[in-house]
């Protein structure tokens, strides 16, 4: 038997997890200080809302892992289902072919989608699903006769992904500086940031709408394919969009012959009650992609979901859709997929969601109210972020070192000593982010607020004590 935090396996037998990891394993998204850090951080265990550390430390798990562990942690269920695949067919592809798990997870899928989309094309991640959809838009206007609708819109500040066509897609400038330049076919609009709640300005006349529409008008609107918009923005600051700003997305498309992308990475699966954020915010999207909570990320898988009618026109007219990957709906992951959504349905966890969120946001407006550092809270079903200022009663705001202060060291310091998992961002403005699997009840709620209210009493203390 192997001492806690080693393995008996290989060479390395006897070297600690972390020694392995700090010499061997590269980190993603990692500064050099995390990545040689002798306190790197190592997860063992998981059950429901908790993980366990390697010292036998308890976290709530306040991010659901990535936005994805949303049927919760340590599920005999899916890994019986994942097993139970492996033992029948462990490998088969979907190219001029099809498999019983991945049948059954599209039809699954497209059950559930929004009204027409119902043919559902499997990747592996997010990023590869974002990929897919900007392939398919090109194809798909070159089939239907217009080849030189080529370029993508998507909103500043958005994270698409990391792939080269989803990084350009990307609009999180200190993502995309180091690969400059990159495709040149993309263009950035505004995201709704600071017209959340101008529910006085008709959706059409805001700001944020008729600034996509110049955008396309100077691009030329018979040059565009694309745009592609999450239903709420993770970066940026959890941007809820304002009452009937699809509409005139799904307006502005029509009008000029663009295809319409939701991209529900993050809102797919139930993170906002539904089964897609479309459903939430009234989107009438062309494609959704997804990846994240179809697995509860017991194992990988992404895709994308095309109004069947599309697909037909594409393949009626050049015969195929070019784009394939070896791992496209495999079976093990499609088998989890359809154990984990199957699972969210019949226990209801949606509704879970549905009925707790009211709670949920009367407990961080409660915070909000008692913190001095809180600027705003912004939110929808189980996925909020609390954006952090200096003092909300003097106005100061963070200048930008000390953003990066309290977000990249006082923020992950105190959420340790809390024992909450969870990210502090400052890629936007400075955001604590919650968004926790989505079977926690009520009590695992009242815990999570529990850990932010000391999060934020010993970060207040430090901030407003002249700076971290
Ligand atoms: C909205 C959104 N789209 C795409 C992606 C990329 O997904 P992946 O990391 O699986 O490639 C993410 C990842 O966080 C995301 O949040």
């Amino acid at each position: 038997m192997s001492t806690p935090g080693t393995s008996g396996i290989g060479e390395g037998a006897g070297r600690s997890v972390r020694d392995k990891a700090r010499a061997h394993l590269g980190k993603h998204f990692t500064r050099a200080t995390a990545w040689r850090s002798p306190e790197l951080l190592v997860i063992e265990r998981g059950e429901g809302c908790y993980l366990w550390d390697d010292h036998g430390r308890r976290y709530l798990d306040g991010l659901a892992g990535l936005f994805c562990v949303n049927i919760g942690h340590g599920r005999a269920d899916i890994a019986e289902a994942a097993a139970d695949q492996m033992r029948r067919l462990s490998f088969a592809t979907n190219w001029a072919a099809a498999h019983p798990p991945a049948a059954e997870a599209a039809a699954l899928i497209a059950g559930l989608a929004p009204e027409g989309l119902d043919v559902v094309f499997f990747v592996n991640s997010g990023s590869e699903a974002n990929e897919s959809a900007i392939k398919f838009a090109r194809e798909y206007h070159q089939a239907n006769g217009e080849p030189q609708r080529t370029k993508v819109l998507s909103r500043r500040m958005a994270y698409h992904g990391t792939t080269l066509g989803a990084l350009s897609a990307t609009g999180i400038p200190q993502f995309r500086a180091p690969f400059q330049p990159l495709l040149p076919w993309f263009r950035h609009v505004p995201n709704t940031l600071g017209w959340e709640r101008e529910d006085e300005v008709a959706a059409g006349q805001a700001p944020c709408i008729k600034a996509i529409e110049e955008a396309i008008l100077e691009e030329g609107p018979e040059t565009i394919a694309m745009l592609i918009a999450e239903p709420v923005q993770n970066v940026g600051g959890v941007l809820v969009p304002p009452d009937g700003y699809w509409t005139e997305l799904r307006h502005l498309c029509d009008t000029y012959g663009i295809l319409l992308c939701a991209d529900e990475v993050i809102c797919g699966f139930g993170r906002l009650g539904h089964w897609f954020g479309s459903l939430r915010v009234g989107a009438r999207p062309d494609l959704i992609t997804f990846a994240k909570g179809v697995t509860s990320a017991y194992a990988p898988l992404g895709g994308m979901i095309v109004r069947g009618e599309l697909m037909d026109r594409l393949l009626d007219t050049t015969g195929m859709f070019t784009h394939g990957v070896t791992w496209g709906g495999h079976p093990l992951c499609t088998a989890v997929a359809v154990a984990n959504i199957t699972a969210l349905r019949d226990e209801d966890v949606l509704g879970n969601v549905l009925t707790l969120e009211p709670h949920l946001r009367q407990g961080l407006g409660e915070l909000a109210a008692r913190h001095r550092i809180v600027k705003e809270v912004r939110g929808a079903g189980y996925f909020w972020g609390i954006e952090i200022m200096g003092d909300r009663e003097t106005g100061r705001e963070l200048d930008p070192e000390e953003k990066a202060a309290v977000c990249r060291e006082l923020l992950p310091r105190l959420l340790k000593q809390n024992g909450l998992m969870t990210r502090a961002d400052d890629r936007g403005p400075a955001m604590l982010m919650l968004s926790p699997p989505l079977v926690a009840d009520k009590t695992v709620l009242d815990d999570l607020l529990e850990r932010v209210d000391a999060t934020l009493t010993g970060a207040e203390a430090e901030i407003s004590g002249g700076g971290p």
